[in-house]
């Protein structure tokens, strides 16, 4: 399906119009097609079938808990990176067996959290993290599973800031030591070994790094097996790239057939923890434009919405498309930079663009259902976005935009 697409002369998500979305929710809006996301899931389990397999869907792209319910719904496993993320999914309805754990630089207390509600797997980032679970599994009198994350040293080709399967990275053990450390986790009497874990970088849109890092992984495994060390899972991560803007993404069949075709006799669970995949192309950015601001060598669109609620192309100089709701014939065809009010020059969400506009004009901003909401923030004190999701021909607000007593909730003045 297409989630976003023009009917009638107007962009729509689903049966939709945008427009009608933006007269009951307001600008600026994310708006999220259900019917997409559900797809793009299925994708990634009818390409599994018949092999033992769970995706762990990653939170951090996209955590609203209608968006994780929707997904829970389908059987999704779920990849957080903190007991913030942890208490989401629980309170959407997804499983707690269901749920590994990543990141760097998880607390005492989110490890306790964790092995309470019974998580399928932490994925340990260092040897100090080893120890410290054992430590915290032990007090608890229970046997915490784990998987070490591997850097299998793989170059992914991506943005320098979202590649983190190379040695410089902060991101995992050394794959030529992981032995030694699988060694200690099976000598430590709360740690139950369950698999080996990677994950390389984002947007990658070239399987080979995958390919690379599987080939490294597998050998591992055999190292492992020779030990005595069985493993019953191999998480692979996320990082399948999308389309943007003419990027050729690999189909998720074929990524999935790739790995399937290497994988060999080898009886395990595969895993991965898909993020951008599943959700950017299900969403967009609505906003409207302020003001038209034409100078003499440049053409600015002050638009509603701004690096505070999507970072991406100040961040990353990620390039989003950026469409007119309806479109007009009846105008200048003039190029902008489509800045947003923060005061910072690197406010903005797309450069040097040709569109024909006019102030109040809606516009949608494509690809925006991945790392959009999330890395939102209230710079400016700005109260973030409206959130919606479009379910054929309903659309349900699953996001209140902020109000001003939001944002200044928690805080109070000296007495
Ligand atoms: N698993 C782990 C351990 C991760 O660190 C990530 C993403 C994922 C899974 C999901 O990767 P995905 O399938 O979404 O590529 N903010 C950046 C992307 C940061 C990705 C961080 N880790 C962006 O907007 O491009």
């Amino acid at each position: 399906m297409t989630p976003f697409h023009y009917l009638n002369g107007e962009l729509h998500a689903e049966s939709v119009s945008l427009s009608s979305i933006a007269k009951q929710f307001g600008s600026p809006c994310y708006v999220y097609s259900r019917g997409y996301l559900e797809q793009r899931f299925t994708e990634y389990t009818e390409a599994l079938a018949g092999q033992d397999h769970l995706v762990c869907y990653a939170v951090k792209a996209n955590s609203n808990i209608a968006v994780l319910n929707v997904l829970a719904r389908l059987g999704a496993g779920f990849d957080i990176v903190s007991v913030g993320e942890l208490e989401r999914v629980l309170a959407a309805g997804g499983k707690a067996e269901r749920i590994v754990f990543s990141g760097v630089g998880k607390t005492a207390a989110e490890m306790r959290r964790a092995l309470e509600v019974g998580i399928h797997c932490f994925n340990v980032e260092s040897e100090a993290e080893l120890e410290r679970l054992n430590t915290v599994a032990t007090e608890m009198g229970v046997c915490a599973p784990i998987s070490i994350r591997v850097n299998p040293d793989v170059d992914a080709k991506t943005h320098p800031y979202i590649s983190t399967g190379l040695k410089d990275n902060k991101f995992g053990i050394d794959i030529a030591r992981a032995p030694e450390v699988y060694r200690r986790a099976a000598s430590l009497a709360n740690i139950a070994i369950k698999g080996v874990d990677c994950h390389i970088g984002s947007q990658l849109i070239d399987t080979s790094p995958f390919l690379d890092a599987l080939d490294r992984v597998l050998s591992l495994v055999d190292t492992l097996a020779a030990m005595d060390i069985q493993i019953s899972h191999l998480d692979l991560g996320g990082g399948l790239g999308v389309r943007y803007r003419d990027e050729i993404a690999p189909a998720t069949g074929d990524y999935i057939a790739a790995i399937r075709a290497r994988l060999g006799d080898r009886k395990v669970t595969l895993m991965f923890e898909p993020g951008r995949s599943i959700t950017a192309n299900a969403g967009v950015l609505l906003t409207t434009v302020e003001y038209l601001k034409l100078n003499e060598h440049k053409n600015f669109a002050i638009i509603d919405a701004a690096m505070n609620d999507m970072i991406r192309p100040s961040l990353y100089d990620a390039w989003m498309d950026l469409l007119a709701v309806k479109p007009r014939n009846d105008g200048t065809l003039r190029r902008y930079d489509f800045v947003g009010p923060v005061c910072e020059t690197g406010d903005f969400l797309a450069q040097d663009r040709e569109l024909c506009i006019a102030e109040g004009d809606l516009l949608a901003l494509a690809s925006s259902g991945a790392y959009g909401f999330t890395m939102s923030s209230n710079y400016n004190s700005r109260g973030r976005a409206a959130e919606v999701m479009v379910d054929g021909d309903q659309c349900h607000l699953i996001r209140a935009r902020e109000t001003v007593t939001d944002l200044m909730r928690g805080e109070t003045v000296l007495p």
